[in-house]
């Protein structure tokens, strides 16, 4: 049920085009796609802060959390729920990692939690916009707010959230650094691996030099903590190819996860949301996946695992609400190409088995 096998016509041509125009090029590594692509993706998110292009959304958080200048042994505050990418980032800065609970309501980090999560080793805290669904981060008595008043920087991971918008803005320029992972199933995904970093020109800088070793000129690594994480010239051709399409699909995303909302408790507020899962929540949540798929529906749960069980991360915290809401999640098929039938066929089978 991904999305990539699932294009229009004309998007699978300009995909087709990109692929070719890169291949029939003589540079296969930087150049003028990614630089293209970057200045793309500013110009569509309406920041005059830079893009770098980088090789997946995972390393476009290490590289963010390298511009921050942290402190050794600092602690990173992280959601509770969002698959571990935050924090298994920040393990391998040699930072450590605590987690924040959720809202019980909402199922959103807001101050409070942040608050209730803090630490004098705290120097940093990684938002999610998970599921497509916006993370309040502004006004009074904000997430942002309070971890200015406590000194923090603030990264956004919009993984999940590429075209997302919040009163007009999009989301990811609230923070110091916003990261984007383009897997092939994100709303805006490559053929591959791709990711980027949003960041103000210094720290674009900086991020420049750590996704390519740490090099300040070629061959000469000025700054520790470098590794090789190019954007792909083939990737950012597709993204730049792909650009144009992504609001349409975004919108078609929310129409079908509002088809679910009106049978089932979806997460998230529909006024801001990309969609990017239609995350249903479900008392007897594997009875219901069961009943589902007897039903031919396919479904899937982000995430099984809290940060806080996952061994390899070695967090620290609790997050009882984030538990339990993660006990009530099942994804409900939700992208751009699937189609009205299918759509009906989902809602039939919840009907049945929900209602
Ligand atoms: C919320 C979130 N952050 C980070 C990532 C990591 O991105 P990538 O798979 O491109 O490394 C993902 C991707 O699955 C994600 O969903």
């Amino acid at each position: 049920m991904a999305a990539p096998s699932r294009l229009g016509a004309a998007e699978a041509d300009a995909v087709r085009a990109a692929v070719a125009r890169v291949v029939g090029s003589d540079t296969w590594v930087g150049g003028a796609e990614v630089a293209g692509f970057e200045a793309a993706f500013a110009s569509y998110l309406g920041t005059d802060r830079e893009v770098v292009g980088c090789g997946n959304g995972s390393d476009a958080l290490a590289l963010a959390l390298g511009t921050l200048h942290l402190p050794a042994g600092a602690a990173v505050i992280v959601a509770p729920d969002d698959g571990g990418y935050a924090a298994g980032a920040a393990r391998q800065l040699g930072l450590a990692v605590r987690v924040m609970d959720v809202d019980p309501d909402t199922g959103v980090p807001t101050a409070a939690t942040a608050a209730a999560a803090d630490a004098p080793d705290v120097a940093a805290v990684v938002v999610t916009h998970l599921h497509g669904d916006a993370v309040p981060l502004s006004g009074p008595g904000g997430l942002d707010e309070w971890r200015r008043a406590r000194g923090l920087a603030l990264v956004e991971d919009c993984a999940q959230a590429h075209g997302l918008r919040v009163d007009g803005s999009h989301v990811g320029l609230v923070g110091d650094a916003a990261t984007f992972s383009f897997y092939p199933t994100k709303n805006l995904g490559a053929v591959g691996d791709a990711g980027a970093v949003v960041l103000p020109g210094p720290s674009a800088e900086r991020a420049r030099r750590l996704r390519e070793h740490g090099w300040g000129e070629r061959h000469r690594v000025v700054l520790p903590g470098g590794r090789n994480s190019r954007l792909d010239p083939v990737q950012a051709a597709v993204l730049t190819a792909r650009l144009p399409f992504l609001d349409d699909a975004n919108a078609r995303r929310r129409a079908v996860s509002a088809r679910y909302r009106a049978v089932v408790g979806l997460h998230g507020d529909p006024a801001t949301t990309v969609a990017h899962h239609a995350v249903a929540l479900v008392d007897g949540r594997d009875r219901v996946a069961t009943a589902l798929a007897e039903r031919g529906v396919a479904t899937a749960m982000h995430y099984p695992w809290l940060v806080t069980e996952m061994p390899g991360l070695a967090a620290t915290g609790s997050a009882p609400a984030a538990s339990g809401r993660r006990d009530r999640k099942l994804s409900l098929p939700c992208f751009p190409g699937i189609t009205d039938a299918e759509v009906d066929a989902v809602v039939a089978a919840l009907e049945e088995v929900v209602r």
